[in-house]
């Protein structure tokens, strides 16, 4: 007899004698696997941005909807079992049906055998769905991923630079091997579909075909955007963020001032962020379903969220979809290198996908303008004088500036040194000009408003700081005139040529260019500073490549001005999509079926990338938790005779290390030799002396102290294999560093080429990055004992007798938690809109590295041991899997647990209410790295301590 939850009283009335919940007599490792076994509403720890000790929470409990939590509220995955009959779904949909506060949003029977739900108010109806529905295996929380931030890149220019007349390198196909496999193969993408998961993309854009359907380069697609109100979603994939748009420019657009990668290739815009960012992954991995379900031969995400797990949701279903399709998928690695090793992000960290980081672009493009070349001085700055082309002068900023105003300056002279320039009300004629104004002294918004109170029709701000890059400006207030920056040496010169015509008074004319100027990149060809490091929280390496991502000039929707230079490594991905568009479209035919999948195309394009050097602080090469193999070059992965496999040697840390077998086919029609051997990357100490994370992992040099290499020298005959077997022992690093070393494994051909083939490149070098950990990874913490466990109330106030930290033991931080006499908890009906707002409790901690399995539980105030105490059970929500690590700073920087006073029964189906007003403690475990589950040992254990 199932009871159906009509029937069923929803609200806690099953108070049960917290006596029969306790399980003194279970380990710690059986107890947490019999709550793993049983429970089968998983929380996630809701992560929130706050950054100081104290009343932290006080500000982030109020959160709106809007606020970047780690889980959707009130949405949840249900995953049922195999043997899911349509019987029990058929159950299962009228129990939802009956209940006006649940509602099905997005169905996955065939794919996942899963749906996601709404819940409206308590999420209680939870317990209630698993017991008047045979068959859930799991309910967790939906994940919120954003897309990623991009700014408009403030210029970095070297100087010596600037004013050489450049050719335009737009695209950065010349360092990629692109513009060859363009140029001596002819491929540009054609019949190759190229999904991309984004904010959707202005397909009026003209680069980009200028229409949607059949016949247009943007010719497939969807729109997965919820709409309010139950509103049918629009059909229409218009991208109103600017990022898909951007992303789509770098696989495919045929433009004037420049082409994508793959500029034939046909798209399909699968919208999953609206105008805001932020959406569900139920969300997300609708859109990949249906991508592949279209045809998609690659699919490009450039988005993602704090993660680190291979075994997390998209990451999963990413792998079916790899395993059941022919679509590689191409993802971000994530823009969180400020953040210190271990942040693959989510869904990047997938194993079956090709992750990618970002390099900076060599030269940065940018809309510029001159001076009237018929002005004296047009063409004579000290810059340009070998060349006497007109100076092009890059800015940031708005681009619809009527350039037909002649330019006047504010204060007199040259020097850009002068202060408070338009800093109080102007007295000068300015009206129908664009006014230059020095930057400095008062805000861009109080200068902007005095010009536009004068009548200026434009602002060009000049930068104050003499050798200066550029810079971006951003107003908080809505102006009706026009603003742009440009350097001080551009400022400069224009007030040079302002003097030397005497035109103080009516001013200079303007030429606004015709499309892009560009010039070096003052960080060319170095890996990005914000391209995220790995390795993921198993060891196993990410990123898997590298590509400009750094400063990238393409398109965005029409309305917002048509294109911009973003950076981030969502622009890397779109690079190596577009790559794969051109490997696939050079790979026809069912007979080279093997060399189209996943493994095949990865292992291509990292034997054959080419390993890309620190800017800073090291010299040799960075670590390839940073870089993957480095930078492709699509030209080699063209020619490449040979196959190293795997692409890349995982050496675990210490205590695992195994000797690699290293294979080497010969797919080509002539014996090959190659030369072995090993060069070493930087290596990374990713934690302080304290187990805190290092965001700025030190390089150290961390050769391997030796690798037995079985042949230095190997032949591999056309068509055959040779293997090459290579035990490494690691740096002689402190193993309490746990230094994460890297490097490659170098395959130099010694063929001369026949004297009759002269039509063939020789074959290229390959590299194999390793990447392993000298120490124990087992030892490294998994709770952050810096921070502690904290148990705290509304306020953001400690729940507590003693707040002494008790440094040198392992109990730091021991909380007393004492629930409140009267607890409105047990409140009935009220709408729950906020569990957040509606507990009591909150428990809080911060994780140094991620959790395979959490579980926080409410224990006895007695008993030192803390395996060994008496527990109360699980509380509602504190059971967790494959939890990602709290970051040093922005929105995940601790992990916060609500709590209502419910814990969870021993059977793990219903949520009891414990009784008020007597002493408690909690215990939160972890499972360390690589740890067994059914072994007390590999549990780390905190508790409360007894008053
Ligand atoms: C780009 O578009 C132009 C105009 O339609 C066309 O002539 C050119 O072949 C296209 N370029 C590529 C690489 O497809
Ligand atoms: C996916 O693979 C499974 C098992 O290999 C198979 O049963 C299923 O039909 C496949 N689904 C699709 C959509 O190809
Ligand atoms: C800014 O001004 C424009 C045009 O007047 C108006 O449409 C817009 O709503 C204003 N925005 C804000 C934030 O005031
Ligand atoms: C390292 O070894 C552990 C323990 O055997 C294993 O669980 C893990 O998957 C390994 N990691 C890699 C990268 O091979
Ligand atoms: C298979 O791939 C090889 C090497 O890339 C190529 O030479 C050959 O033409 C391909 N065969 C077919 C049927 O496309």
């Amino acid at each position: 007899m199932r009871p159906s939850l009509s029937t069923v009283a929803l609200s806690v009335t099953l108070i049960i004698t917290f006596l029969a919940l306790s399980t003194p007599d279970l380990t710690s490792a059986q107890r947490i696997a019999a709550a793993l076994e049983h429970i089968t509403v998983l929380g996630t720890n809701d992560l929130h941005s706050a950054s100081s000790k104290g009343r932290f929470l006080h500000k982030t409990l109020i959160r709106t909807a809007g606020e970047t939590p780690h889980a959707h509220k009130g949405r949840f995955w249900v995953d049922f079992h195999d043997a899911f009959t349509n019987t029990d779904r058929a159950t299962f949909e009228k129990v939802v049906a009956t209940h006006p506060g649940l509602e099905i949003r997005h169905e996955f029977w065939e794919s996942l055998n899963a749906v996601s739900i709404e819940v409206a108010d308590d999420e209680g109806v939870l317990q209630e769905l698993v017991r008047s529905v045979p068959g859930i295996r799991l309910i967790e929380p939906v994940i919120l991923r954003q897309a990623p931030k991009v700014a408009e890149s403030s210029f970095k220019v070297s100087m010596e630079a600037v004013h050489q007349k450049l050719l335009p390198k737009v695209s950065s196909h010349d360092i990629t091997g692109v513009l060859e496999v363009h140029e001596k193969l002819g491929l540009y993408g054609k019949g190759i579909k190229v999904g991309i998961i984004d904010t959707g993309i202005d397909y009026t854009h003209p680069a980009l075909g200028g229409c949607f359907g059949e016949g247009c380069k943007v010719a497939f697609g969807a729109n997965f955007v919820d709409v309010k109100n139950g509103e049918k979603p629009s059909d229409d994939v218009m991208d109103c963020h600017g990022h898909g748009t951007h992303v789509a420019g770098i696989v495919a657009a045929n433009d004037t001032s420049f082409i994508g990668v793959a500029p034939q290739a046909t798209l399909g815009a699968y919208r999953v962020f609206g105008c805001e960012p932020g959406t569900g992954n139920d969300i997300i991995i609708k859109a990949m379903i249906r991508a592949v379900e279209d045809g998609m031969d690659v699919i490009n995400m450039s988005l993602g969220g704090p993660g680190g797990w291979r075994e997390e949701r998209e990451a999963r279903v990413i792998d079916l979809l790899t395993r059941n399709s022919t679509s590689i998928f191409v993802m971000a690695m994530g823009n969180e290198g400020s953040l210190g090793a271990f942040e693959a992000a989510s869904p990047g960290v997938s194993q079956s996908a090709i992750t990618v980081a970002s390099m900076e672009a060599e030269y940065l493009s940018g809309y510029y303008f001159t001076v009237d070349p018929a002005l004296k001085g047009a063409s004579v700055g000290a810059h340009v004088k070998k060349t006497k082309a007109a100076r092009q002068i890059l800015y940031t900023g708005v681009r619809d500036v009527d350039f037909s105003k002649n330019l006047v300056q504010l204060s007199p002279g040259t020097s850009g040194l002068i202060s408070r320039d338009g800093c109080s009300a102007i007295n000068q004629n300015v009206r129908g000009k664009i006014v230059l104004v020095r930057r400095g002294d008062c805000t861009f918004d109080e200068k902007t408003a005095n010009v536009q109170e004068a009548g200026g029709t434009a602002v060009i701000f000049m930068d104050n700081v003499p050798n200066s890059q550029s810079f971006a400006v951003s107003l908080t207030k809505n102006f009706t005139i026009k603003y742009m920056a440009v350097n001080m040496a551009d400022g400069e010169y224009l007030l040079r040529t302002i003097r030397a015509n005497n035109a103080e008074t009516q001013g200079i004319k303007l030429v606004h260019g015709a499309g892009p100027a560009s010039v070096r990149n003052m960080n060319s060809m170095f890996m990005s500073g914000f391209t995220s490091l790995g390795p993921d929280n198993q060891l196993f390496a990410k990123p898997d490549i590298t590509a400009p991502g750094g400063n990238i000039w393409s398109t965005i929707p029409v309305k917002m001005g048509k294109y911009a230079t973003l950076s981030g490594t969502s622009m890397a991905s779109p690079y190596i999509a577009g790559c794969v568009a051109l490997y696939l479209e050079g790979h026809p035919g069912a007979s080279n079926a093997t060399s189209r999948t996943l493994s095949a195309i990865r292992t291509a394009f990292q034997n054959s990338a080419r390993p890309r050097p620190n800017q800073i602080g090291y010299k040799g090469y960075a670590s390839v938790v940073q870089q993957g193999s480095g930078l492709i070059n699509l030209w080699y992965a063209f020619n490449n005779p040979a196959i190293a496999s795997p692409e890349t040697l995982a050496l675990n840390d210490t205590a695992n290390m195994q000797t690699q077998h290293l294979h080497i086919s010969n797919t080509g029609k002539e014996a090959l030799t190659y030369k072995v051997d090993i060069i070493p990357a930087a290596g990374l100490v990713p934690f302080h002396k304290n187990m805190s994370v290092n965001v700025t992992p030190a390089k150290i040099v961390a050769r391997p102290n030796s690798v037995k290499i079985s042949q230095r020298m190997v032949t591999v005959a056309p068509g055959g294999n040779a293997t090459v077997d290579m035990t490494f022992a690691g740096p002689n690093t402190d193993p309490k560093l746990y230094a994460l070393y890297s490097g490659y494994v170098r395959l130099t051909p010694q063929n001369a080429m026949s004297a009759d083939d002269t039509t063939m490149p020789p074959p290229p070098v390959l590299h194999v990055p390793y990447v392993g950990m000298q120490g124990q990874y087992h030892d490294v913490p998994v709770f952050d004992m810096s921070f502690g466990l904290q148990v705290v109330n509304k306020r953001g106030v400690p729940i507590t007798r003693s707040s002494r930290v008790h440094r040198d033991s392992v109990l730091v931080h021991l909380v007393k938690a004492r629930l409140p006499e009267h607890s409105p908890i047990s409140n009935e009906g009220e709408g729950r809109k906020s569990e957040l707002l509606d507990s009591d409790i909150f428990v809080v901690f911060k994780l140094l590295t991620g959790a395979r399995v959490l579980v926080v539980d409410l224990v006895a105030p007695s008993g030192s041991d803390p395996r060994q105490v008496e527990s109360f059970g699980v509380l509602k929500g504190g059971v967790s899997t494959y939890v990602p690590r709290t970051d040093a700073q922005k929105g995940n920087t601790m992990q916060v647990l609500p709590w209502n006073g419910e814990v969870m029964s021993v059977d793990g189906k219903r949520h009891v209410a414990i009784p008020r007003g007597r002493d408690y403690r909690m215990r939160i475990s972890l499972l360390k790295h690589f740890g067994d589950l059914r072994k007390d040992e590999d549990f780390e254990t905190f508790l409360s301590k007894p008053s």
